[in-house]
């Protein structure tokens, strides 16, 4: 069986070509390298048989769509390529509505001409907004979204919520992530951030392998266990395996399906940086700034549709988050440009 892994090269796709080809399937990959590197398929290499199947390109390049679809029998389509940095989102907008919103309509509209109706769609917890009631799950109301990104993933669901209604025979999964974090246990693969990093897990890395001075903890004075903001970070492997139990579940079952992808528990800010600290064997520099604008206090994931319907949990903790990042960071200090 064929997937098409558009995004295949970034941090989440690349992890679940590895699991694909694992599981025996063939990802096709298509990827613009915008926010990636083409390195990253020699890692991926070193765990299979073989290099991916690889096209560097655009998914709103129509006709480069017509050639994969013409070249491949395509089972399915997991679909992960788009921009992802909420500060530059809200610096510009239009150029998120375009990639991310724009880029589904058209690699939709290719699927539906070349016949391939299962897509899998990477959605976010950022859908949600700001919940009244943790934990989340999937039935909490979307569209509370506060910057355009979020909003880009809201646009998206609901679009693909009208073709499905306008056509049922299609297979659409809506993955909600909640805060992806991880690498690959192996130390060969693992996120790469280019620039400052925005996210929390790796910005301790970088600040742990010397690359950064100290981390800027971003409001100590929440409604929480220890005042920091709480997220439910779920291991990226663990995401992996979901997009392969999502395939096996209902990839091929007309219908639209939504699940959180999460641990369904919430780790503070100090409890990472306590995780990390342990996994690397020295204290992680930080110190207390102002909230960050646009944060919430706490969310984390209802888990059970998903161990129901797909049979999947997560089952990496929290520790190994740290030490397969820590492995990462440590044996490629400056990513894969090296
Ligand atoms: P990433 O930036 O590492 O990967 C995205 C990949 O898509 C990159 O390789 C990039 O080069 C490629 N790309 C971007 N625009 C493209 C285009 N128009 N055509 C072809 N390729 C393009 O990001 P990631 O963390 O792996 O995230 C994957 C998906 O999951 C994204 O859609 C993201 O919004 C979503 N998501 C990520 C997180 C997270 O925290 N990492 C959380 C929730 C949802
Ligand atoms: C986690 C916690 C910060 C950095 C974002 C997107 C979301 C999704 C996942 C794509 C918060 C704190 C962070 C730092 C800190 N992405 N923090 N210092 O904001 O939950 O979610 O990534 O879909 O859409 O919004 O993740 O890792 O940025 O922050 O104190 O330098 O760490 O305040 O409490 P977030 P994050």
């Amino acid at each position: 069986m064929k997937v098409l892994v558009t995004g295949g090269c970034g941090y989440i796709g690349s992890h679940t070509c590895v699991q694909l080809m694992q599981a025996g399937i063939t990802p096709i990959i298509i990827d613009n390298l915008h926010n990636s590197s083409e390195l990253v398929l020699q890692r991926i290499a070193k765990f299979n048989a073989g290099t991916p199947t690889f096209y560097e390109g655009d998914v709103r390049d129509r006709k480069l769509l017509q050639q994969i679809f013409s070249e491949h029998i395509i089972t399915a389509v997991i679909h992960f390529a788009g921009l992802k940095a909420v500060g530059e989102s809200v610096q510009q907008p239009l150029n998120y509505f375009e990639n991310n919103v724009h880029g589904s309509l058209v690699l939709a509209d290719e699927m539906d001409k070349a016949g391939v109706k299962s897509l899998l769609f990477s959605s976010s917890a950022t859908v949600y907004g700001d919940p009244d009631v943790v934990p989340i799950t999937e039935s909490t109301p979307t569209g509370g979204v506060t910057n355009p990104y979020g909003r880009s993933k809201f646009m998206v669901e609901e679009c693909l919520k009208d073709l499905y209604a306008s056509d049922p025979s299609w297979s659409i999964t809506l993955l909600r992530y909640f805060n992806p974090v991880g690498a690959h246990p192996s130390g060969y693969m693992g996120e790469d951030p280019q620039g400052i990093p925005n996210n929390l897990m790796p910005f301790i890395a970088q600040v742990a392998v010397g690359r950064r001075e100290s981390l800027a903890v971003f409001g100590n004075d929440y409604e929480t266990k220890d005042g920091t903001g709480v997220r439910d970070y779920v291991h990226v492997m663990d995401l992996a395996d979901g997009h392969i139990a999502a395939l096996n579940a209902v990839g091929d079952k007309a219908g639209l399906h939504i699940f959180n992808l999460g641990t369904g528990e919430g780790s503070s800010v100090l409890e990472m940086v306590d995780a990390f600290s342990a996994a690397c064997g020295k204290p992680i520099k930080y110190d207390i700034q102002p909230r960050r604008s646009g944060d919430i206090a706490q969310c984390w994931a209802d888990t059970e549709k998903a161990r129901q319907q797909l049979n999947w949990v997560a089952t990496r903790s929290l520790k190994e988050m740290a030490e397969d990042t820590w492995r990462w960071q440590s044996n490629n200090p400056n990513g894969y440009s090296e």
